[in-house]
């Protein structure tokens, strides 16, 4: 139980991965705040949460919106009195255009969600963190290790998550608190298995060639999937990574070296 008697709030809490952190951290152990603007969502998964035994407090959040985030921390604090990890996760896809054609106003909307809104949370929970010794996991994307057309203002994005969660390990370090990031490539979920449906398809052939095809690219051979890469981000918030910091977690079953 890498996580036992620690609460982690999480942002984002979708379908996918965010999803998939809150659970594994509640199988570590952990008790969760669940944040994302989807209500539903964040009961479905405070359910699944409270089957395994632990606590879940779910809060409505917009992340982008100042009020919201102080309630998400008085919330959280009220409920369970400590956060030992704040895990950055939440995503606004970027538009996918090559950058000499893209919208601005796009550009700028989506860096408020990826990047300015994980600042906004950290510093805002920076004090209660610093209380337990916590850490900050921020969730990225193997974007940053290639450059592929209609990907920059994505890797943009990603890139500047990388820079200020490496500028918040500077930072906040002398208190006491860790800032890690996790870089995942493929993930197995829903939205992959929906999108190989769709090219197997249209290109006459099974979803499972898909995958061969896919997966025979990776080291490893095989899509990992969202428990497996949510997995890392438990071992981050554990005191198994205590001396762990400033540091990006490559999750990709061997797709990029770095
Ligand atoms: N999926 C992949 O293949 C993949 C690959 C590499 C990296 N990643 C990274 O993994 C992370 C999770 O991705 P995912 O696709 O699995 O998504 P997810 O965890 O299923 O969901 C992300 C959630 O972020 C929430 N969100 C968006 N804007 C928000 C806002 N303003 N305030 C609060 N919450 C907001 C959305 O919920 P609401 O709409 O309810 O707010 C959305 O459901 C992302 O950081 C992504 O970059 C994903």
């Amino acid at each position: 139980m890498l996580l036992d008697g620690k609460v982690v709030v999480v942002s984002g809490v979708g379908s996918g991965l965010g999803r998939a952190i809150a659970v594994q951290c509640a199988k570590a152990g952990a008790d969760v705040v669940l944040a994302a603007r989807t209500e539903s969502r964040l009961t479905d998964v405070a359910e699944e949460v409270a089957d395994l035994g632990r606590r879940a407090l779910s809060v409505p959040t917009d992340i982008t919106d100042d009020a919201a985030c102080q309630n998400l921390l008085d919330s959280g604090l009220a409920q369970f009195g400590r956060v030992d990890a704040l895990v950055n996760n939440a995503f606004a896809m970027p538009p996918l255009s090559d950058l000499a054609t893209v919208d601005l106003d796009d550009v700028r909307s989506a860096f408020d969600v990826n990047v300015l809104a994980a600042l906004r949370l950290t510093r805002l929970f920076a004090p209660a963190l610093a209380e337990r010794s916590g850490s900050v996991v921020m969730i990225n994307s193997a974007v940053l290790r290639h450059s592929r057309r209609t990907f920059g203002a994505y890797k943009l994005a990603k890139s500047g998550l990388l820079s200020l969660a490496q500028s918040l390990a500077a930072e906040l370090g002398p208190r006491g608190i860790r800032v890690n990031s996790v870089a995942p490539g493929y993930i197995w979920g829903d939205n992959l298995k929906w999108y190989f449906d769709y090219l197997a398809s249209k290109r006459g052939v099974t979803p499972q060639d898909i995958y061969d095809e896919t997966a025979g690219t990776l080291d490893l051979r095989a899509l990992p999937e969202p428990e497996e890469i949510a997995d890392t981000v438990v071992f981050l918030a554990s005191s198994l990574a205590r001396v762990v910091t400033g540091q990006c977690l490559d999750v990709n079953g061997g797709e990029y070296h770095h």
